[in-house]
């Protein structure tokens, strides 16, 4: 008799966003060739004094079992950026470095959560929020915001949602998908709703060094006096470095916090990727040229997106402030017949504009989100002129 499977698996839903990169590398391997915009990674190669570091660190045998929260060296990097540029005291003991920021977040998570509590999540959420709180057993409560609103969530929504088993509110600004950064005196007058109850707070901070127009980002746990002792801050090099493959992301805590997220580690995985550790060591700790030149064309994309998003019939997208994604409303062509089928979700919209026109974006509803397609800008600016270029086709059908 063949096995069954844990009840958890009826829980979890594969990750969309890589789903719908799958769907699109098959299309790509039958010769096809899609204009790919679904997956948030950026297109450039990692810095080359960071490849440089780990061809050091392969060469002079760091290639052992490390210490399961991280190597110290880079958990003193860390700290001192904490510390010195974030604004956030931050001791080496308190960052746990993980395989990257998503194994951060379900450190956290299992650390702080389970059966039981809720987790109060604004929606859009990146794809692996609901169900990485599903994983621990915990409840995920997503609270619904709008494009009106600018897609923030007001403490006046959070506290109508908090009850006595909320245990956390998780917070991503800049925002995937949405690309929204909230001021500072949003996230203040949020600190302020957190502090009025027993609630904690995941703050992941991934896309803090991508920003646009001034967009101001904000470390939330630096916000209020007792913020950062509820606060658990998640960051990571994969965005900012161009780092995705390399898997080293972590989390900032307090320290009977960060100690426990070390011991889930020690189990789980004994530690990230050693090589790894000392290539983000001299991406945090060393020149930091290559993210204001990564930047600079992450920002001329998305100018150059928000000048073709305004010229899609019917498409309309707020702009972002950050990371590097335009969450487009196609909710107008709901109804509408486009690539010769009636278009009724986002699910549809997406997969019948990768039939039709090799065009790939992801689906709202895999943000918690009806009625929008994710477009990332992580990619260069001849193939967004070739998507565009398709899209216009493809709604004008
Ligand atoms: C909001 C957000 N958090 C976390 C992650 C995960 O980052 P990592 O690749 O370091 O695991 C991503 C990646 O897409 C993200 O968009």
């Amino acid at each position: 008799m063949a096995l069954t499977l844990a009840e958890r698996s009826k829980l979890i839903a594969p990750s969309a966003t890589l789903a719908m990169a799958a769907e699109a590398k098959r299309l790509k391997v039958k010769g096809i060739d899609v204009l790919d915009f679904a997956l948030g990674e950026p297109d450039f190669n990692t810095p080359e004094n960071i490849q440089e570091a780990a061809f050091q660190a392969i060469r002079s045998g760091k290639t052992h079992y490390t210490p399961p929260a991280g190597i110290p060296e880079l958990r003193q990097a860390i700290a001192d950026h904490y510390t010195n540029k974030i604004g956030l005291p931050t001791q080496a003991a308190q960052v746990v470095v993980s395989n990257g920021a998503k194994q951060s977040l379900h450190n956290a998570l299992m650390a702080l959560t389970g059966p039981g509590d809720e987790v109060i999540i604004p929606a859009p959420y990146w794809v692996s929020y609901a169900d990485l709180v599903k994983l621990t057993g915990a409840t995920p409560v997503v609270i619904s915001t709008t494009e009106e609103s600018g897609f923030k969530l007001s403490p006046e929504a959070f506290l109508a949602a908090v009850t006595p088993r909320t245990k956390l509110l998780m917070l991503n600004s800049p925002s995937n998908p949405t690309g929204v950064v909230y001021s500072r005196g949003e996230l203040e007058a949020l600190a302020d709703a957190v502090l009025g109850t027993s609630a904690g707070v995941i703050s992941d901070e991934i896309y803090e060094q991508l920003t646009y127009d001034g967009a101001e980002p904000t470390c939330f746990a630096t916000l209020r006096p007792g913020l950062a002792e509820r606060t658990v801050t998640i960051s990571g090099v994969s965005k900012t470095y161009a780092m995705t493959g390399w898997r080293i992301g972590w989390a900032v805590a307090s320290e009977p916090i960060s100690k426990f997220m070390g011991d889930i580690q020690s189990q789980e995985t004994s530690n990230p990727c050693s090589v790894s550790q000392w290539a983000a060591l001299e991406a945090v700790a060393g020149p930091q040229d290559s993210v204001a030149e990564m930047l600079g064309h992450f920002a001329e994309r998305r100018a150059y997106v928000l000048k073709r998003v305004a010229l899609l019939h019917d498409v309309t997208c707020v702009a972002p402030g950050g990371a590097f994604y335009a969450f487009m409303n196609v909710s107008k062509h709901f109804g509408r017949t486009l690539g010769g089928k009636v278009i009724t979700d986002s699910t549809d919209f997406c997969l019948t504009a990768l039939a039709a026109v090799h065009v790939a974006l992801v689906m709202g509803s895999a943000f918690g989100t009806e009625g929008y397609a994710r477009l990332s800008f992580a990619t260069d600016l001849k193939t967004l002129g070739r998507g565009f270029d398709a899209l216009e086709v493809f709604l004008k059908d």
